[in-house]
């Protein structure tokens, strides 16, 4: 074990938490004096300083893959032109606001779903009407998501002609047998193809890996981020949840496919990842990247949080959050459609954070291995975070998952593997009892 390794420590907790506290499942439904409010916040002006991400949502894919969560409609159910028309209107309302018009946002990002449903052309169309109705900084960067199953090669040599800087692919997994099992219709083969043709662009490719997969190897999983490393890719890797209501649940529960691995099982597939990608030259950063490219190091969504932003539009959107407000969108794409041709924001839950959900929220920098500056922290609140978390930072030190000096509060190597639950432990009550 080399001394940039996260230790095995079995101890701290018995499974990892792989999300945090205070994302979107936990947003309130959106109420009337909840939206007034938010409405009144962006009638005021940004001060903060910081950069933000412009999230456009394709909530659209050709097929549905068996484990996933995100709320997509299939391309067949969808007239893609009049979505488009209102993803835009979306867009509109929100940079007629005070709060918009004094933001500054260094990046685009095609998200979803599956932008790579649309044509170059659609996707370079909306890209432009961002460019035109948003402030965006002189350097900036733009992300298109695509799945390799619709992204044919000469599509992509339009998005890297047009200036797009990176294609965040969900490959998942090199393994065909298990591309199969979870309903991935393309072969390994094929997602090698489309990144190959995309790097050998200059274009900067950052693949979803999936580990512990139903029937998933270690071997299996090694060969996948072996591959990844070979074709000089970025890695978001992320663990299965297996989520009630897909295919893959009721395929567990039929025994078409095995159950996944246990907790420890599960970790020690991130400790393999983690081992293996460091070794690589990769960083770790954010929730769940391994990063060779420096840019991903002090992209600004990540570490704005949670004073910067991201503002997300489109049907099913989630991710949106501007400080105190975080927001998701509806998620049927023709309730959506129907809201924004009303002319209202079609914001399903929303949340505003009191002071002292921004402490805890400050606290989930950890999560995203970030530090908790002192400095900032007191600024916001007027007191340290020993004075609001003493329990919980005591613990944590003891047990040697933090590390607190005069500046900052950080996660310490051995913390790596457990950065979830470390968050968790600056989770409210209400929070960690309807976990
Ligand atoms: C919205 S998808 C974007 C990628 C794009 N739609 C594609 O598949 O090419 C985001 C990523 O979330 C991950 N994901 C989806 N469902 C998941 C689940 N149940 N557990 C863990 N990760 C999941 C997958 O890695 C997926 O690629
Ligand atoms: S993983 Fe991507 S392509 Fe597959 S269903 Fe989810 S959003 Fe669609």
């Amino acid at each position: 074990m080399t001394k940039s390794t996260p230790q095995s420590n079995s101890d701290a907790y018995e499974e990892r938490a792989n999300w945090p506290p205070y994302t979107y499942r936990d947003y309130p439904d959106i109420k009337p004096e909840t939206y007034k409010a938010f409405m009144e916040f962006l009638n005021t002006e940004n001060t903060t300083g910081r950069l933000m991400e412009l999230q456009p949502w394709i909530s659209v894919c050709d097929s549905r893959c068996a484990f996933c969560y995100f709320p997509t409609t299939a391309s067949s159910k969808v007239k893609i032109e009049p979505y488009l028309e209102l993803v835009k209107k979306e867009l509109e309302m929100y940079a007629k606001t005070k709060y918009i018009k004094t933001s500054v946002f260094d990046e685009i990002v095609l998200g979803g779903g599956t932008p790579s449903v649309l044509t170059a052309e659609q996707i370079i169309d909306l890209i432009d009407f961002c460019k035109a109705r948003f402030n965006i900084n002189k350097e900036n960067f733009i992300k298109v998501t695509g799945s390799s199953k619709t992204l044919a090669l000469p599509k992509i040599d339009k998005l890297a002609a047009y200036g797009v800087f990176q294609m965040d692919m969900g490959a998942q997994t090199f393994d065909d047998k298990l591309r199969k099992l979870l309903c991935l219709p393309d072969s390994g083969a094929d997602v090698e193809r489309a990144i190959k043709h995309a790097r050998k662009l200059g274009l900067c490719v950052c693949v979803d890996l999936m580990y512990n997969l139903p029937g998933q190897t270690m071997e299996s999983w090694v060969s996948t981020l072996n591959k990844a490393i070979e074709l000089d890719v970025e890695i978001d890797a992320y663990s299965l949840h297996v989520d009630p209501g897909t295919p893959l649940e009721k395929m567990i529960q039929t025994g078409v496919a095995p159950k996944p691995g246990d907790a420890e099982y599960e970790k020690e597939m991130y400790l393999a990842a983690y081992n293996l990608l460091t070794k690589a030259g990769y960083k770790a950063v954010g929730h769940d990247r391994f990063s060779r490219e420096p840019w991903h190091v002090r992209e600004n969504c990540i570490n704005g949080w949670p004073w910067g932003g991201i503002l997300t539009t489109g049907a099913g959107c989630f991710m949106g959050y501007l400080q105190r407000f975080s927001y998701s969108n509806i998620e049927d794409i023709n309730n959506y459609m129907a809201t924004v041709k009303t002319g209202k924001l079609p914001i399903q839950r929303l949340s505003e954070s009191n002071n002292d959900d921004m402490m805890r929220r400050e606290m989930s920098r950890l999560y995203i291995r970030l530090p908790v500056s002192k400095q900032e922290f007191m600024e916001k609140f007027g007191k340290l975070p020993e004075d609001v978390f003493p329990k919980q930072l005591h613990r944590l030190k003891e047990q040697g998952l933090i590390e607190i000096d005069a500046k900052e509060i950080r996660l310490s190597k051995k913390g790596e593997v457990w950065k979830g639950n470390i968050a968790w432990e600056f989770a409210s009550e209400s929070q960690t009892h309807g976990k």
